[in-house]
């Protein structure tokens, strides 16, 4: 890359990331030289890039091949964070990269629990965040980033990570223009960082998470003295991957290289979701059409008394859920139950019980019948129960709804009159 900075700098739309940038054709590694310069007390959104590595590092003491024609480089932040929060800017980064590829070159672009970003499957970016902390204060993180971008495959890289690398030259056939590329990132990575900073990392991660095409999936955790095999449920505010080990154990993983134990697309069912990517979709499925439904669906979503379970076939929504917490006494706190309903309940349940209420499961037409609806209590019961809650209730009037309940062991507990419509009260303890 013939990188001339000046140029880089001239339209750089991002006001901090970038202002500073150090380049130099070859380095040792980009990480290691940015780290210096937070050293000596280079400012958050210093960049350090190169052409080309010699000792590109990656992660787990792992070496980057990093040949000339990719994309190298690394930045200083200085984030207000406790040094176990760090991770979170793995998932800041890897956000930006997923969007910025989809954006500029229409891919298709997965992101792969902790750090990678793929295109048809295969590793097109990693990302190493490395940390310096005293105390409980973190006086900088130094994220690197490579991508590879303009090689080809067969020349460039090592026999052994052809089959789980790709680059932007062989998805796109063409080489892109590696300047644009950084540029438009630094700006995307600086946009990022600047909605966690101020609205924390829910945001971010429900992005993050309308990538990770590994949510739902079966799959396979190496670290270094563990091989865990199971569905990945979630990836928590804390950034760990939730599993649902063969014997039904729910373990939080926090390291590990993750692979796909099955190619191949079904329905999966992914914990969250950005709210414009669902009114989206809402709109396809005709649902809370009515004036004013909408605005509220979202402040309840937004402020958490609300939440959303989205089934995904590929990238796209084709389905929802939606739940909340919720006790024999109220709906939800200072919203308290009706005595009929609250009788109703406590003789369901026996006594006083806190549970998630399913609220809503909806399914688009031309997916219904296929029996995904038992696929999704099977879902929704693990992962209420990883959350420890002690209970399911469930107001059902469908028929599909009636046979999946008496199926899979709900207890029945007579009815209820919700907006006109009389609906069976089903409950399923979750408690061992
Ligand atoms: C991984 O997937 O293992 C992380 C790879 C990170 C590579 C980048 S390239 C720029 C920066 N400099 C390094 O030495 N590593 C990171």
């Amino acid at each position: 890359m013939k990188t001339d900075v000046d140029r880089i700098q001239e339209d750089l739309r991002a006001k901090r990331f970038g202002k500073n940038i150090f380049f130099s054709r070859v380095v040792d590694s980009t990480s290691d030289w940015a780290k210096e310069l937070a050293t000596l007390g280079a400012p958050d959104g210093t960049v350090v890039i190169a052409e080309t590595q010699k000792v590109g590092r990656g992660r787990l003491g792992r070496e980057w091949v990093s040949p000339k024609g990719g994309l190298w480089f690394s930045l200083i932040l200085r984030p207000k964070l406790k040094p176990i929060e760090a991770v979170k800017l793995v998932f800041v980064a890897g956000l930006a990269v997923a969007e910025v590829l989809r954006e500029l070159y229409g891919l298709r672009v997965e992101t792969k629990w902790p750090n990678d970003v793929l295109v048809n499957g295969r590793k097109v970016c990693g990302i190493l965040a490395e940390m310096n902390s005293t105390g409980e204060n973190v006086n900088y993180v130094v994220v690197g980033v490579g991508v590879n971008a303009n090689f080809d495959l067969e020349k460039a890289l090592p026999e052994e990570l052809r089959e789980s690398a790709t680059s932007l030259e062989c998805e796109l056939g063409r080489k892109v223009d590696l300047e644009e590329l950084f540029k438009i990132l630094l700006e995307k990575l600086e946009y990022v960082y600047t909605k966690f900073s101020k609205e924390g990392f829910d945001p971010v991660l429900e992005k993050w998470k309308v990538y990770a095409g590994f949510l739902g999936r079966q799959v396979e955790v190496v670290s270094e003295n563990d091989r865990l095999c199971g569905l990945a449920l979630d990836v928590d505010g804390g950034g760990a991957l939730v599993l649902r080990l063969e014997d039904g154990e729910i373990r939080r993983v926090f390291v590990g290289d993750l692979s796909m134990r099955m190619k191949g697309e079904s329905l999966r069912f992914v914990v969250g979701c950005d709210f414009d990517e669902f009114k989206r979709y809402l709109e396809r499925a005709g649902r809370y059409e009515k004036e004013g439904e909408l605005d509220w669906l979202e402040t309840f979503l937004r402020k958490g008394l609300l939440n959303l379970i989205v089934w995904r076939r590929n990238s796209e929504i084709v389905g929802h859920a939606i739940w909340h917490e919720s006790n024999t006494e109220e709906h939800r706190t200072g919203d308290p139950r009706d005595e009929e309903d609250r009788e109703t309940l406590r003789r369901l349940l026996g006594g006083r019980r806190d549970f998630v209420e399913l609220h809503e499961v909806w399914l688009l037409d031309e997916y219904r019948g296929k029996g995904y609806g038992e696929g999704f209590f099977e879902f929704f019961e693990e992962y209420m129960q990883s959350k420890g809650y002690d209970g399911i209730v469930f107001y059902a009037h469908h028929p599909a709804a009636l046979t999946i309940c008496h199926k899979r062991g709900y207890r029945e507990g007579g009815f209820v009159n919700i907006e006109g419509t009389a609906e069976h009260v089903f409950y399923l303890s979750l408690m061992k």
